[in-house]
């Protein structure tokens, strides 16, 4: 080969070379944008922009909202910030005691009106949604609230889950959930299509268990990101009714289900957590990839984001970190629990 040949050779590979280098460079700087863009929209969602605003769901204006686990925990504060919006309100839940004095609270403290329904969604019984039916087909409800749920008692390999548990996790966070929405959501329909400029609300109780697969709470964990393929499918079905559909994704929050009773920066009270939710509904706060989805609470969307945006929810080292975690807490549960038997 010549020289002028082989010089020839040699700027044609360079450039490929060169084209490599701008392709590279040009796939940079769409990433880096996009990251500026998610981290602008996450620091608007969660910081600057005002609370939304109930008027539009009908707030004060004699509508209802049906919250289901109403009686504790998240669900007892949805409730109560929804009455002190101005709804009035059903609420569902297994403890007729707990509902009965809540009613009370409620109707004496924000001058509205609670209907109660005490029944134990783990049965599934045809009864359970035929009284559902029953109570609320002539109310004019504008917001759903799905939040009833339950988690494994403690962290268990699920080859030892129990059947009875398994079963009961499926049915209150998935099969109860979807039929309670089956009887609500035309309800609200028929409402929105009644009131001039009115929209419905349908919110879910998702779970970081079902955004990050998490070893030791399989079923949990399989239930709540079902939900999430769920309820963000409603939210393209209903967009037409005007009805919006929201999973709320959450980190830990101190209640009876996660059995935390000391708040921190990642581990907020109900009130702190519902008033966040309230507050960003329709943003995706945390939950930038996600359409119908938020995760509300200010510390629970940066460490979603950081996950994201880092190694992702799918990663084997966000999994086996989440293992270590609950093999962890399972370890001290087991601890606590043969004390406890021990003094009996
Ligand atoms: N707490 C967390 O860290 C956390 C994190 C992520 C997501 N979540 C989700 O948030 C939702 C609420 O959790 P939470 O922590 O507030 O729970 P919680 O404090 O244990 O309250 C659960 C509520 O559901 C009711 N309930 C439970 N089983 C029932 C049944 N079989 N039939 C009828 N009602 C039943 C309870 O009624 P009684 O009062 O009568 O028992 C109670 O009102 C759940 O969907 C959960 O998965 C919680």
């Amino acid at each position: 080969m010549s020289f002028i040949e082989q010089l020839f050779n040699l700027s044609e590979q360079w450039q490929c070379v060169n084209g490599l280098l701008w392709i590279i460079f040009a796939f940079g700087i769409i990433k880096f944008t996009t990251l500026i863009l998610r981290t602008c929209a996450l620091i608007t969602d969660l910081f600057l922009l005002p609370a939304v605003d109930y008027s539009k769901y009908g707030a004060g204006k004699g509508k209802y909202c049906v919250v289901t686990g109403a009686s504790d925990g998240i669900g007892k504060e949805f409730a109560n910030q929804m009455a002190a919006r101005g709804f009035n309100l059903v609420l569902i839940s297994r403890t007729l005691s707990k509902l009965e004095a809540l009613k009370e609270e409620f109707e004496k403290k924000y001058g509205i009106k609670v209907e109660i329904l005490a029944i134990d969604i783990s049965s599934d019984s045809q009864d359970n949604y035929e009284f559902i039916k029953g109570l609320c087909k002539d109310l004019p409800i504008t917001v759903l609230i799905n939040n009833v749920g339950q988690s494994h008692s403690i962290p268990v390999p699920f080859l030892e889950t129990e059947e009875e548990e398994l079963r009961n996790i499926i049915t209150i966070n998935n099969t109860a959930t979807l039929l309670i929405t089956q009887i609500i959501a035309p309800i609200i329909s028929k409402t929105v299509k009644e009131t001039k400029k009115s929209r419905g609300l349908i919110l879910t109780m998702g779970s970081f268990g079902g955004l990050i697969p998490t070893p030791l709470l399989a079923t949990y964990s399989g239930s709540k990101a079902f939900l999430q393929q769920w309820s963000t499918s409603l939210a393209g079905e209903l967009q037409k009714d005007n009805i919006d559909v929201e999973l709320v994704l959450s980190y830990l929050v101190t209640s009876s289900m996660s059995k935390i009773r000391r708040t921190s920066m990642m581990i907020p009270n109900p009130s702190k957590f519902v008033k966040a939710t309230l507050s960003n509904v329709g943003r995706r706060c945390g939950a930038q990839e996600r359409y119908g989805t938020m995760t509300p609470f200010w510390s629970h969307a940066i460490y979603e984001f950081i996950i994201e945006e880092t190694f992702g929810v799918f990663s084997k080292i966000v999994n086996t970190i989440n293992y270590s975690f609950h093999k962890s807490i399972r370890v001290r549960a087991l601890k606590k629990a043969a004390r406890l038997a021990k003094k009996q």
